[in-house]
């Protein structure tokens, strides 16, 4: 049977990424000792009184459909905690609830784009934003970050991407696989570009609490930019809530109005008693994030530690999120090869960095919210299977460690 022209453009390196980590996972099921640094999950859990709250409501009905864009509860906490927290100029009137942030990236692109338009992304870029941008017909720009500025964006190359059929900029602040924090500087720049060329902005910022360097800024709070800004979030980062598919877009009205309506017809809402936890989360536990940012810095520099040192790999240290880029173009492997044998050899799961785009093409990621045993295990490894190839195959690097 035929499928349509979407699935082609839905399926590609986003999808191919995931190898590696899908065998871990098998082999963890079996009981095979394996280190598992491929995924963007802590092994915090959601904080009690937020189970308490979605248990309670759940308890007292809050179990039959909800409205299209979601409680005003919410709606509510989410603006309130955008305002207070980020600067961003906004009511609940101007926050729809999604089924997490991946979902609201979706939901923008086909909001903004359609066939033929043009859509610069920063690169190294979230591996599922190829495929949802691509659904929509738009053709992708990457706008290189490379390693040489820390992965910040190359505002000479943004600038010189900008084309007649350009519509919008995507980029993400904190960066997954990076952690670069885009400055002040960056962002302005940006708003101006879109200002000039009247374009949209989309913003994720799904690890705006779990910042270790400089601060987080969302473009949407600078001046002019709110009408031309979608900012995305969830509370998967920043409470442990994976799970629930707790995220949100904000945005101006007209852009809220046809989010009801594709919602209307995706999802028809999102369960009741996730929404009822997912507000008590921003509006009674703000000091959970603090205290896993300060766990995942200590992680964060431990794994620094045991890697920056060996002479054949390059360590970047991460400003934000929960991973660290770890190049090994030295080490005599490409990076996938370096991947596979090191999921072979050593039971260690990472992900290969060229998934997330050509800056960071011959790194791995690795992610450092594995608990401290297995963090401390993972790193050793790495570490053990480096070295071996500089002694079994006699390469010498000089040290690359730009930290
Ligand atoms: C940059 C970025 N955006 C969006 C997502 C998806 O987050 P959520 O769990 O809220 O859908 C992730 C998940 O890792 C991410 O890293």
């Amino acid at each position: 049977m035929r499928f349509s022209k979407l699935t082609s453009r839905i399926a590609g390196r986003g999808a191919a990424a995931w190898d590696v980590h899908a065998r871990a996972l098998a082999a963890q099921a079996k009981g095979e000792d394996v280190v598992v640094m491929s995924l963007g999950e802590t092994d915090f859990t959601t904080p009690d009184a937020v189970i308490d709250e979605a248990v309670r409501a759940m308890r007292a009905g809050d179990t039959l459909y909800t409205p299209i864009r979601g409680q005003a509860r919410l709606r509510r906490a989410v603006a309130n905690w955008a305002r207070t927290n980020h600067g961003i100029a906004v009511k609940e009137d101007g926050v729809a609830i999604t089924a997490g942030c991946q979902n609201a990236v979706f939901i923008a692109a086909q909001l903004l784009l359609e066939k033929g338009d043009e859509v610069l992304v920063l690169e190294p870029m979230y591996v599922t934003y190829e495929a949802s941008l691509r659904a929509t017909g738009a053709i992708l720009k990457p706008v290189a970050c490379p390693a040489s500025q820390r992965f910040h964006p190359d505002m000479a190359a943004m600038r010189a991407a900008i084309g007649p059929r350009t519509r919008a900029i995507f980029l993400a602040t904190p960066v997954n696989p990076s952690g670069a924090v885009l400055t002040r500087e960056e962002l302005g720049e940006i708003a101006e570009i879109a200002q000039k060329h009247d374009l949209w902005v989309v913003s994720d910022e799904v690890y705006a609490e779990l910042v270790y360097e400089g601060s987080h800024l969302s473009i949407a709070s600078l001046k002019g930019m709110a009408e031309r800004t979608v900012t995305l979030g969830s509370l998967s980062k920043s409470h442990a809530m994976t799970g629930w598919r707790a995220g949100w877009a904000m945005g101006p009205d007209s852009f809220i109005a046809h989010m009801f309506n594709l919602m209307l017809c995706m999802t028809y809402g999102q369960p009741g008693f996730v929404q009822q936890g997912a507000a008590l989360a921003l509006e009674r536990e703000m000091e959970f994030p603090a205290k896993l940012r300060e766990a995942l810095r200590r992680r964060r520099d431990k794994l620094f530690a045991i890697l920056s040192p060996v002479p054949n790999l390059t360590c970047w240290l991460p400003e934000a999120g929960m991973f660290l880029l770890l190049g090994v173009e030295n080490s005599g492997l490409t990076s996938q090869e370096f991947n596979r044998r090191l999921f072979e050899e050593e039971g260690v799961a990472t992900v290969d960095g060229g998934a997330f785009g050509a800056s960071t093409a011959g790194t791995l990621r690795l992610s450092f919210a594995v608990s401290d045993d297995q963090l401390e295990k993972g790193g050793e490894r790495i570490r053990h299977f480096a070295e071996s190839l500089l002694s079994g195959e006699g390469v010498s690097c000089p040290h690359l460690a730009s930290n």
